[in-house]
């Protein structure tokens, strides 16, 4: 139960102060930070595609761990620290690193993943300079891109990582000729990142 009247989040370095309630202009208590960051702010850099948790397109950080946005509630974020993606470029040194090395690497199609999969790739680094291949897929486990980009994300995140000689994950695609048809959409929905196999949901 909210009991504040006013809620203050700093979003990429500036402090924003809402007012929670029911009436005009107020967070709802059941307004989400998805929905208070591209309908009320403007940053509509973090995107909204499942709204359920499941695709990592909403990624954020708060507070140094990367979160889905659409299932954090605004009135939760009191008083932390978000970054969006549109807050990564520093205005002095320029793009962060991991955006330019997908830049580099042209790790990105249509780019409605990009957003959320740099996002979880920065908390990351944030927290492990160099973390393994392995710890890259794992991280972004809860991300999924359905232009199958993963290769040159993976080959973007890994050069930065210094596993320059890492094997890119597979992705396993299903095939015609399996039986059982509900393994193979199983299969399908699951994030390519997870290199065919069942992970832990990074974002939950
Ligand atoms: S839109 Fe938030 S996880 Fe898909
Ligand atoms: S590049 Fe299109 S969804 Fe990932």
């Amino acid at each position: 139960m909210i009991k504040k009247d006013c809620i203050v989040l700093s979003i990429n370095g500036r402090k924003f102060k809402f007012s929670v309630g029911t009436g005009f202009g107020d967070v709802s208590p059941s307004e989400t930070l998805t929905h208070t960051l591209r309908r009320r702010l403007g940053y509509t850099g973090s995107k909204e595609s499942c709204d359920a948790g499941a695709c990592g397109c909403c990624a954020v950080i708060a507070d140094g761990e990367a979160i889905a946005s659409c299932m954090a509630l605004t009135v939760e974020m009191d008083g932390k620290s978000i970054t969006t993606i549109e807050g990564l470029e520093d205005p002095i040194e320029g793009l962060d690193p991991i955006q330019q090395a997908f830049i580099d690497e042209y790790s990105f199609q249509c780019g409605y993943c990009t957003p959320g999969i740099i996002m979880v790739a920065k908390a990351l680094f944030m927290s492990n300079p160099h973390p393994t291949a392995n710890e890259i897929s794992e991280a972004l486990s809860g991300n999924y891109c359905r232009c199958i980009s993963q290769y040159t994300v993976l080959r973007a995140l890994n050069k930065l990582a210094g596993n320059e000689n890492a094997e890119l994950a597979t992705f396993t695609r299903a095939s015609d000729e399996v039986e059982d048809p509900i393994p193979v959409r199983q299969e399908l929905y699951l994030s390519p990142y997870a290199n065919g196999h069942v992970c832990a949901h990074s974002l939950d």
